[in-house]
C-alpha cells in the first residue's frame, strides 16, 4: 500500500524544510514527526542522537512510509550514514530508504559563493562533527569553511522567543564570533533547520553582501529530483495533498506552534506519540 513520505526532526525546525518539499512537490501526501520532548538534540552525544533518531526513523517506516527525510542536521550528520550502511541493509524491508540535507546544501553553498568563502552556522553536535567541512572539502577542495556553534539558538525557537532582545543578544553573538574568523565570508549555511526561523534577526546582523541560506528549497529540489530519478521509490509514495504532524510532546502545543512556523491558515491537528 503507498503511504506518506516521512519528514523528521527534532523539534519544529524541519518544518522549515517540510514546507518548501510541500510547495515544490504538492500532490504529495507527508507525514512529520517532531521529537520536541527531547528537543534539542544539538547538545547530546552520538550515541544518544543516533539512538534517538532511528527509533523515529523506524516508527514512520512501522507507519507505512518508504522515505525519510532527516529534516535536520544534527541527526544528518550524527545519524544518517549509520542508518543507511548497517540498519537498513538488515531490515525487514531494505528498500526503504533515508536522505539528510547535508548533501544538498553543500552543493548549493558552493554555486552560491563567488569568494569561496563559506560560514556554517550549526549546533554544536553538527560543528563537532565536522559533517559539513568534510562534505565541503570532498566535493569542492577549493572553498574554505569556517563553522561556529550556536548552542542557545534552537531553545530559543523551541521555546518561541525569537522575537525578543535575548535572541538579538545571541545572534549577534555569534555571528560576530564567525565574521571575526574570516571576513571573505559572503555565503552563510544556516545548517539548522531551526534557524530560518531566526532569519529577521540573522539579516539584522549580517555584513553587507552576504547571502544566508536556509535549507528548505534545496533540500526540496534535491528530492524532487531523487523521486525523479527512482520512479520505484515514487511509485509507493500515497497521493492526496494531505499533511499529518507527530510529536512526543503535547499534540495541543504543537498544533499551535506549528501554525506560527507555518502559517496562521494551516489547520493542524498533531497526534501525541511515545518513541521508545
Ligand atoms: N533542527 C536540528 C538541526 O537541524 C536540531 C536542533 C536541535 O535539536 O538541537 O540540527
Amino acid at each position: 500500500m503507498n503511504a506518506p513520505i516521512g519528514i523528521f526532526d527534532s523539534g519544529y525546525g524541519g518544518l522549515t524544510i517540510f514546507q518548501k518539499i510541500r510547495e515544490s512537490l504538492p500532490a504529495y501526501d507527508f507525514l512529520y514527526l517532531g521529537d520536541n520532548a527531547r528537543a534539542p538534540y544539538g547538545t547530546r552525544s552520538f550515541e544518544v542522537v543516533y539512538e534517538f533518531t532511528k527509533t523515529a526513523v523506524f516508527s514512520l517506516f512501522a507507519r507505512g512510509c518508504p522515505l525519510v527525510i532527516l529534516a535536520c542536521n544534527t541527526a544528518s550528520a550524527k545519524a544518517l550514514r549509520t542508518l543507511q550502511q548497517e540498519d537498513l541493509p538488515k531490515s525487514d524491508d531494505p528498500t526503504r530508504r533515508v536522505l539528510g540535507v547535508i548533501r544538498p546544501t553543500v552543493e548549493a553553498a558552493d554555486s552560491l559563493s563567488r569568494t569561496k568563502h563559506i560560514g556554517v552556522l550549526g549546533t554544536e553536535g553538527t560543528v563537532a562533527s565536522r559533517s559539513y567541512e568534510l562534505e565541503l572539502a570532498k566535493l569542492f577542495p577549493q572553498i574554505r569553511v569556517v563553522s561556529e556553534a550556536c548552542p542557545m539558538w534552537v531553545p530559543l525557537v523551541e521555546n518561541r522567543e525569537t522575537g525578543t532582545p535575548a535572541a538579538e543578544f545571541f545572534v549577534k553573538r555569534h555571528l560576530n564570533a564567525l565574521f571575526s574568523r574570516d571576513e571573505k565570508i559572503d555565503t552563510l549555511i544556516l545548517g539548522c533547520t531551526h534557524y530560518p526561523i531566526l532569519l529577521p534577526q540573522i539579516r539584522k546582523f549580517l555584513p553587507p553582501g552576504v547571502n544566508a541560506f536556509p535549507q528548505g528549497e534545496c533540500v526540496a529540489r534535491s528530492l524532487k529530483n531523487y523521486l525523479s530519478r527512482h520512479p520505484e521509490m515514487e511509485g509507493r509514495i500515497s497521493r492526496g495533498g494531505n499533511a499529518n504532524f507527530l510529536t512526543t510532546e503535547s499534540a495541543e502545543r504543537f498544533s499551535l506552534a506549528a501554525k506560527t512556523f507555518l502559517g496562521e491558515h494551516e489547520a493542524i491537528f498533531a497526534e501525541h506519540i511515545e518513541l521508545k
